[in-house]
């Protein structure tokens, strides 16, 4: 039952962090605290949603989301210096500000909507806890006088279940919280909407830092949340069949939003031409596509297309190739030391795949195997613009028993092969730099996987499985603290 616990736990926290932004930080972003609601100086109006303060050192509000050493989002309140400005000006800070609050709201909407999953999950579940509990007070009114082992061990689980109806009950009020507080939001803006003619002074430089400097914390609290530990692969779907036994797929995680352009690699030996098709839809139903013809062949199935460039390693080398889609040219080359190349460090299925590249919420990285340690695998975070190691883990897993590997927030997945019953069992955190044995089977359902990576942006897992062109969705949850809630 861990998991379950979890599970609600993450949705608790993240409701919870919603909520605390929304209820102290954009009050304040507005200059909405309540507590410090004084005559305004200089002549404006004393509005019941005042915006300047009694000390004029302290202007207005702004404040500031963090994450601290624990990785917690934590908010600040940071009061910039007044200053003065002119009037057209300041309306045209204001409205800035409002765009930015706008956005911001935009952001906590996605936010909500990556969660949904989550969510969905704990409804699907509470249905199913208290269709459990009805069924054990059926069964203990029918055998109250017949008291068989069997149904004591039902009884056991019941018992451990009940404590998460208490915890089902809070996570509704939460929902509903956060749904008063979107409502305030919108409250806020069209107020800050109202406004824009009677500004106080404030010094719009450093305001509209603060607020940039908001965004990016937000962003990356946003991520943070996002961001987990693996706890479950779905069931595939299989996108499509084609292609011989061995290939990769993918799409660009930093595609723009509506650019669902299918990226297609099929074989894994002295192969040059990429095939793009034009979205997913296009990928499932059509076999319209364009073909690119890189400049120097593939070895393995390692390729990864990340903002409009396909980085794949060079045939028969350890060289590491970034070709520019936009302008059909290499952008960048180079060596990756020590990697083992040519079959001497390939996943277990073989076919030269000696160095994976991948993208995960970090970044782009690079696995493989050296001689130095010991044909174990060692992961490389590489600047995607120069293709430099930008630092590096080794780790006490072998490459060539290896199934697949994939990252996912900063934690390397690997699985115990490439066909058969497969399961991801070993997770390498470079955060940590720490490793666990852990054990999430997921369907083969083709019985041999060549490809196995994460897509951030989806939050699914891309295969290639046999010819057939398949995805899984994952469940990603971050460890709940108390203090989080
Ligand atoms: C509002 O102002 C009060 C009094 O200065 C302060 O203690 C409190 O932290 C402020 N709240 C927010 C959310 O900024
Ligand atoms: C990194 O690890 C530390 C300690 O294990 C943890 O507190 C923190 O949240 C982790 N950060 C990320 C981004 O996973
Ligand atoms: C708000 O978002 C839109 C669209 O993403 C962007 O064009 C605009 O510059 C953003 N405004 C601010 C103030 O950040
Ligand atoms: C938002 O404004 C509407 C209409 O003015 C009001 O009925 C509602 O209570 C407000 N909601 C919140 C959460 O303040
Ligand atoms: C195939 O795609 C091209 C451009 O991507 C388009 O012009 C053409 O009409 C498409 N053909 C079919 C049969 O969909
Ligand atoms: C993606 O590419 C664009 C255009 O080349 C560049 O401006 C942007 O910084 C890149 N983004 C990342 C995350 O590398
Ligand atoms: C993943 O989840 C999304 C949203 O729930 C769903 O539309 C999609 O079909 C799922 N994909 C897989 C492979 O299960």
């Amino acid at each position: 039952m861990t998991v379950p616990l979890l599970k609600i736990g993450v949705v608790l926290s993240t409701m919870a962090m919603i909520t605390n932004w929304m209820s102290q930080t954009l009050p304040s972003l507005v200059g909405l605290n309540t507590t410090k609601l004084t005559a305004a100086q200089g002549g404006y109006p004393d509005r019941s949603i005042g915006v300047l303060p009694a000390n004029p050192e302290e202007s207005w509000q702004v404040y500031s989301s963090a994450q601290d050493s624990e990785g917690r989002c934590v908010c600040t309140v940071v009061a910039p210096q007044q200053s003065m400005c002119s009037r057209d000006a300041r309306t045209k800070q204001l409205r800035q500000l409002l765009e930015k609050v706008q956005n911001m709201t935009q952001s906590i909407q996605v936010l909500d909507q990556r969660t949904q999953r989550d969510l969905q999950y704990v409804e699907k579940m509470e249905v199913q806890l208290r269709g459990l509990e009805t069924k054990f007070r059926q069964v203990e009114e029918t055998h109250k006088q017949n008291i068989a082992k069997q149904y004591k061990a039902i009884k056991a689980k019941m018992e451990e279940l009940r404590p998460l109806i208490p915890v089902l009950e809070e996570y509704k009020a939460d929902a509903k919280l956060v749904l008063q507080f979107k409502e305030e939001v919108q409250n806020l803006t069209s107020v800050l909407n109202e406004l824009q003619e009677e500004m106080g002074a404030y010094d719009y430089e450093e305001l509209h830092s603060r607020v940039s400097n908001l965004e990016e914390r937000l962003r990356a609290c946003m991520q943070k949340l996002a961001c987990g530990k693996l706890t479950g692969i779905s069931d595939p779907i299989t996108i499509k069949t084609s292609g011989s036994r061995f290939g990769s797929w993918m799409t660009d995680p930093l595609a723009p939003e509506g650019d669902t352009r299918v990226w297609y690699m099929d074989g894994y030996h002295n192969n040059r031409f990429v095939r793009e098709y034009k979205s997913m839809h296009d990928f499932m139903t059509s076999d319209n596509f364009t073909s690119h013809r890189l400049p120097h062949p593939w070895s393995g199935t390692g390729q990864v297309v990340y903002n409009g460039s396909i980085y794949f390693n060079k045939f028969q080398s350890h060289i590491i190739i970034k070709f520019d889609f936009r302008t059909s040219s290499i952008s960048k080359s180079r060596q990756l030391d020590y990697a083992g190349f040519n079959n001497a460090y390939h996943y277990s299925w073989g076919g030269h795949s000696d160095i994976d590249l991948m993208v995960d919420e970090g970044g782009l990285w690079a696995v493989y195997g050296t001689n130095q340690n010991a044909g174990n695998i060692v992961i490389s975070k590489l600047n995607p613009n120069t293709l430099q190691i930008i630092k590096s883990w080794t780790t006490n897993h072998p490459k060539r028993s290896a199934g697949e590997s994939f990252m996912i927030c900063g934690t390397l997945y690997v699985t115990n092969g490439y066909s058969g019953g497969t399961k991801v069992y070993y997770a390498y955190s470079t955060n940590s730099s720490t490793y666990e044995y852990i054990d999430i089977s997921f369907q083969n359902k083709y019985s041999h996987i060549s490809m196995l990576d994460y897509n951030p942006r989806d939050r699914a897992l891309y295969a290639w499985n046999n010819g057939h062109q398949v995805l899984y969705n994952v469940t990603l949850f971050h460890v709940i603290r108390s203090e989080e809630l």
